[in-house]
């Protein structure tokens, strides 16, 4: 059986709830204390053994690939000045981890992002990881990605993250269609893109994190638009989880949608006190101010 050594990053939206920043900021750049969004998914999939991070991006995103780049000026200043623990913290991203950059030429939905994918990843399975859901997992915890590519080789099939939302909350997800396998595993019979509460097959909800046998390629190839005019992931699942067979699991970690402001704004404070340089700080200023609030 083949394991998982590559990822798909899918980077190419508008980024449209945070405008005006993401006019010409990626929101995959947006910083969470002092690392971009982007950074936390590729340590998430790297720490899960992914050794290739195929990147989809779109125009205008270049900050994104430079900041894999060496840094000749800015490396040389900080030898030079003998900053060498500010060094480091840049310098081991040129070899972290192979990025491969696929453009997608329109932003067409994320159905399409993937599949622009296609001709990187070939016949292997990957993982796939929306940049704009952050899952924090305890150092000494495999990370969200790394359970599903363990839930992935003990099974051998296609393998995606799940969690329970409220039930007025489903219409912000795609939510899937289950059998109960066990308490925290279901076998996937049919993936809706945000339903409305009373349509809702359930409350179990996709939150950006999946494995795939490189079959979904096939059927994203013929997925015609769907809801929003987008071409939607969610229908070539769909295909997948009928014809190949797709599961879910519950997951071990806490998940921030960073891809709207209140979620953002969360991922920052929590990241800010799990930060060794500013922690203390941080939760004297949260309890002042929250002691004047009240
Ligand atoms: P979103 O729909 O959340 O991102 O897509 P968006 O479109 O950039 O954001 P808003 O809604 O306008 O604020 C989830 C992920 O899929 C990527 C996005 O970059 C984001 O990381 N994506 C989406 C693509 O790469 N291409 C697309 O055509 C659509």
């Amino acid at each position: 059986m083949k394991t998982i050594k590559k990822a798909v990053i899918p980077a190419a939206g508008f980024g449209t709830r945070f405008l005006p920043i993401t006019k010409t900021i990626p929101k995959e750049m947006l910083p969470l204390v002092d690392k971009p969004n982007l950074l936390y998914t590729i340590e998430e999939a790297v720490k899960a053994g992914v050794e290739d991070i195929v990147l989809i991006q779109g125009r205008g995103k270049y900050s994104i690939e430079d900041f894999f780049d060496v840094s000749y000026e800015l490396e040389d200043q900080l030898l030079k000045k003998n900053k060498i623990e500010l060094l480091d913290r840049i310098k081991y991203l040129k070899d972290y981890c192979n990025i491969i950059s696929v453009r997608q030429k329109e932003a067409l939905g994320l159905g399409h992002a993937v599949y622009s994918a296609h001709h990187v990843v070939g016949k292997d399975p990957f993982a796939l990881l929306l940049p704009d859901e952050i899952m924090y997992t305890a150092p000494s915890t495999p990370s969200v990605t790394e359970q599903l590519v363990l839930h992935y080789n003990e099974h051998s099939v296609s393998t995606v993250a799940t969690m329970k939302v409220e039930a007025n909350e489903v219409s912000k997800y795609g939510i899937i269609d289950i059998d109960v396998l066990d308490s925290h595993r279901f076998k996937v019979k049919d993936v809706v893109e945000k339903p409305e509460p009373e349509n809702s097959p359930s409350q179990y909800a996709l939150p950006g994190r999946y494995v795939f046998a490189s079959e979904i390629f096939d059927y994203l190839k013929n997925t015609k638009p769907g809801k929003n005019g987008e071409i939607q992931l969610t229908d070539g699942m769909v295909q997948l989880a009928q014809k190949e067979g797709l599961e879910a699991i519950t997951f071990k970690g806490q998940r921030y949608d960073t891809g709207n402001k209140l979620g953002y704004i969360q991922a920052n404070i929590d990241y800010a006190l799990r930060h060794p340089e500013i922690k203390e700080d941080v939760k004297a200023y949260i309890l002042k101010i929250a002691k004047e609030l009240s």
